[in-house]
């Protein structure tokens, strides 16, 4: 096959939970951008559909659906959603984080309703979505977790500002996706579905000058990731691209972790 045929996402219909959100958007902007058909699903479907509606003016496929993914009906609904309006799912992007927790310090009930969304949640949607696409012949599934899940926090980085402890249940969540991942790509074995996690480092979003600083003295490219960044790796794991890529965690961080 041609490489921009690897490439191509024509005809695939891809779900991005929170993909409104900082690295959601630059997601489905790099799935659109490579001709997928690509919906939003987040809780708060006007911003969702506010921002579907500024990628479909510049001739981009995206569209918004409703999701809670702490609700297990809303994920039913949102499935039920997805086959009417779009006939079948090629590709899921496993994205939506919910931070309900603050520091090291916040109440444990937080840690309880991160789980719901993060762990539960997460769960719940991926093996209501992996049911879409075994039952349309296969396709692939991108974890998106985070080198929090894969290290500890680096304390240092927060030092000068007033951020505080990072909290733990974004580390617990995030590390458990990664297994998580390889246990999907085993149990979907022979279903043509491949299942791989992407661990971004922090994404640039005008973080505290301090931070800042701190952070990018010790990535060897000197910057946090920018909004192209994780577009290429998207795109080579949801395609033909990257058909001999399963089960597999790819740490995005600029060398940090190195
Ligand atoms: N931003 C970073 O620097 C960074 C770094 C590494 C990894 N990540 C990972 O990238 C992914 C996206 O993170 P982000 O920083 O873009 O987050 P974000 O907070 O900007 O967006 C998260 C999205 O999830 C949605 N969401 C939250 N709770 C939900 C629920 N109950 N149901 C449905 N949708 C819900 C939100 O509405 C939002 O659109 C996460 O998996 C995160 O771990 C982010």
């Amino acid at each position: 096959m041609h490489i921009k045929e690897l490439f191509s996402l024509k005809n695939k219909v891809i779900l991005v939970s929170g993909g409104a959100g900082n690295y959601g958007k630059c997601i489905v902007e790099g799935l659109a951008e490579a001709d997928a058909t690509v919906i939003i699903a987040s809780r708060n479907i006007d911003h969702a559909n506010e921002v579907a509606r500024s990628f479909r003016a510049r001739d981009l496929d995206v569209y918004a659906l409703c999701l809670d993914q702490g609700d297990h009906q809303s994920v039913l609904q949102l499935k039920k959603q997805l086959l009417e309006k779009f006939k079948k799912l090629d590709v899921f992007i496993n994205n939506a984080v919910s931070r309900p927790m603050k520091g090291y310090d916040s109440a444990i009930t937080d840690f309880a309703e991160s789980m719901q969304v993060n762990a539960t949640g997460s769960m719940d949607i991926l093996r209501e979505m992996a049911e879409l696409i075994v039952a349309n012949g296969g396709g692939s599934i991108v974890n998106i977790g985070s080198m929090m899940g894969m290290f500890g926090p680096d304390l240092s980085n927060y030092e000068g500002t007033e951020m505080g402890t990072p909290p733990p249940d974004y580390f617990f969540h995030n590390a458990g996706l990664l297994n998580l991942t390889r246990y999907m790509a085993q149990v979907l074995a022979g279903k043509n579905v491949r299942v791989n996690c992407i661990s971004p480092g922090g994404l640039f979003n005008h973080q505290p000058e301090a931070f800042l600083n701190n952070y990018c003295k010790k990535v060897p490219l000197k910057r946090m990731a920018n909004k192209d960044d994780i577009k290429g790796l998207v795109v080579l794991l949801s395609s033909e691209a990257g058909a001999y890529i399963n089960g597999e965690n790819i740490l995005m961080d600029g060398g940090l972790n190195a």
